[in-house]
């Protein structure tokens, strides 16, 4: 997926918290030597490497085409991916709000592991909680792609 892309679909799944990301955003992250993109029709994640960590630091799925296991799927690569480089954990911020995004991460062995108050804001101006949560890449077996 190219930088335009991503920004249009990320328009698309995100409005105020977090605000939609720009190409030229998109551009200047794919730039970088420690992010990694993967994509399949429909959907994205965007992956930052931290030494011995990695940071989800998005994940977008077309309203249409959601509830297929495509994030799911996503997921998985990218921890199959991180395992391969011998990195430990994954860890990611979300909205205290996003239940549904909360219940995918939960459903591949997230915990949660902090909370970011005031992280972000609603188009209100309010200030919403971010909550921290991290996948332990050495409990647990590999995961299978299943769908
Ligand atoms: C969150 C998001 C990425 C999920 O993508 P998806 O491809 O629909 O997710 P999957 O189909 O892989 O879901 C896997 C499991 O996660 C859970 N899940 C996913 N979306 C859910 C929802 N809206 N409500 C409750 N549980 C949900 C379910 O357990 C689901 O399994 P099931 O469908 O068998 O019940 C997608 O809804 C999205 O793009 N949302 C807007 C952007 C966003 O919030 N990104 C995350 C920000 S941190």
């Amino acid at each position: 997926m190219s930088p335009d892309d991503l920004a249009e679909l990320h328009a698309l799944c995100f409005d105020f918290a977090p605000r939609p990301w720009s190409a030229g955003e998109f551009r200047s992250l794919l730039d970088s030597a420690n992010v990694a993109l993967l994509s399949v029709g429909g959907g994205f994640v965007l992956t930052q490497l931290l030494g011995d960590e990695a940071e989800i630091l998005t994940i977008a799925v077309h309203p249409e085409h959601r509830r297929r296991g495509i994030a799911a799927g996503l997921l998985l690569r990218v921890h199959e991916n991180a395992r391969e480089s011998g990195i430990n954990s994954v860890f990611l911020e979300v909205s205290e709000r996003n239940t549904g995004a909360i219940g995918l991460y939960e459903s591949l062995g997230y915990e949660r592991a902090g909370a970011r108050k005031g992280y972000y804001r609603d188009r209100n101006g309010n200030r919403i909680t971010a909550v921290v949560m991290k996948r332990d890449l050495t409990k647990g077996k590999a995961e299978l792609l299943v769908k």
